[in-house]
């Protein structure tokens, strides 16, 4: 059987998982970019990172017909680079998603499609719609790096490590609505009470973490990669994980016709289940707020 990992663009995010899937032996890694001699470049320093008796390789192309056979296809192609918000590039990236649609369509109409390119859930809603693919296979991938620095953030407000903070969740938009969930929140196993009054500042450092980076760094890969990596390993290693992750969504949620994150369960088919979590009022209302917000970007491609 083959199985294939095509990574839709060779810059930081998308050199950076394939490191990860070459380094960690998951399977064999395709780049594919626009300008052909980076993501050869990229393949032949990565190439340097195959482990001595890995049976697995990786070699870069600018040729989407070599896409024909891949079982995971990541999208982490860009058309330029945001300063103020993620949906900045809106249109152009829209325009690159059709393309990259309908070429995946015609080359690998069975593959699972995960989507990190910006502005996350408005591509993921646009790739699922042209693609015709099943919803539960189109799957954006940033809530999850949303829940990491969610995390991060209570973890360092209680001086406690980060590994003692469990269902912390961010859902709804990868941009300035999204919706941290405190609610479920533990910590060393109990529910996180206190607080109250460092929600707000927690909640806003979250939805500003990129910002924070980029002022000490031109953009983010690692963290995106790591998160991206552990669906690509759920997927081929048929190990389910939960995760947050966006979807397009019919009825969950209260939502129709939006893509948006919702914690979900991916095992190798892609997403098994969408699963329903309890939210106060007004994490119900923010995540009301954050799918309007993705829906009225997505109306003002249309028009
Ligand atoms: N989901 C998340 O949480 C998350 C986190 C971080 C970043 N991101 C997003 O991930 C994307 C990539 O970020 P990055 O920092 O890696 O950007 P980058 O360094 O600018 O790389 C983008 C690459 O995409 C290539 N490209 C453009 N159109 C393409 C196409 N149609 N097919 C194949 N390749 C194409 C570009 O090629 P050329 O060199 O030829 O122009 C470039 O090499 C951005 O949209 C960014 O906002 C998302």
């Amino acid at each position: 059987m083959i199985l294939l990992i095509s990574i839709l663009g060779s810059g930081k995010v998308g050199a950076s998982i394939a490191f990860l899937c070459v380094s960690n032996e998951l399977d064999d890694v395709l780049l594919v970019n626009t300008t052909k001699e980076k993501a050869i470049g990229e393949s032949l320093d990565i190439a340097s990172a195959i482990p001595e008796n890995s049976k697995f390789s990786i070699r870069g192309t600018d040729n989407y017909s070599e896409l024909v056979g891949s079982d995971v296809i990541i999208i982490a192609a860009s058309v330029g680079v945001y300063t103020k918000h993620r949906a900045e590039n809106m249109d152009f990236q829209v325009e690159m998603i059709k393309e990259i649609a309908e070429k995946i369509k015609q080359y690998c109409p069975s593959a699972i499609v995960l989507l990190v390119s910006n502005p996350l859930d408005v591509l993921t809603y646009f790739f699922q719609k042209i693609s015709g693919f099943s919803r539960f296979k189109v799957i954006g991938i940033a809530s999850s790096l949303d829940t990491s620095r969610f995390r991060y953030y209570i973890s360092e407000k209680l001086s406690v490590p980060q590994s003692s903070v469990s269902n912390a969740l961010v859902l709804g938009e990868h941009g300035d609505s999204m919706v941290p969930i405190f609610s479920g929140v533990s910590v060393g196993g109990n529910p996180l009470f206190s607080m109250i009054d460092s929600r707000e500042t927690i909640t806003e450092n979250v939805r500003n973490y990129w910002r924070t980076l980029r002022t000490f760094k031109s953009r983010s890969q690692f963290g995106i990669a790591k998160n991206t990596f552990d669906v690509i390993n759920a997927i081929l290693k048929k190990k389910e994980i939960s995760i947050p992750a966006s979807i397009v969504l019919d009825g969950e949620y209260g939502e129709h016709d939006v893509a948006m994150g919702v914690p979900v369960k991916i095992d190798q088919n892609g997403v098994s289940e969408i699963q329903k979590i309890k939210l106060d009022d007004t994490e119900l209302s923010s995540l009301k707020k954050s799918s309007q917000k993705i829906r009225n970007d997505i109306k003002s491609v249309h028009d």
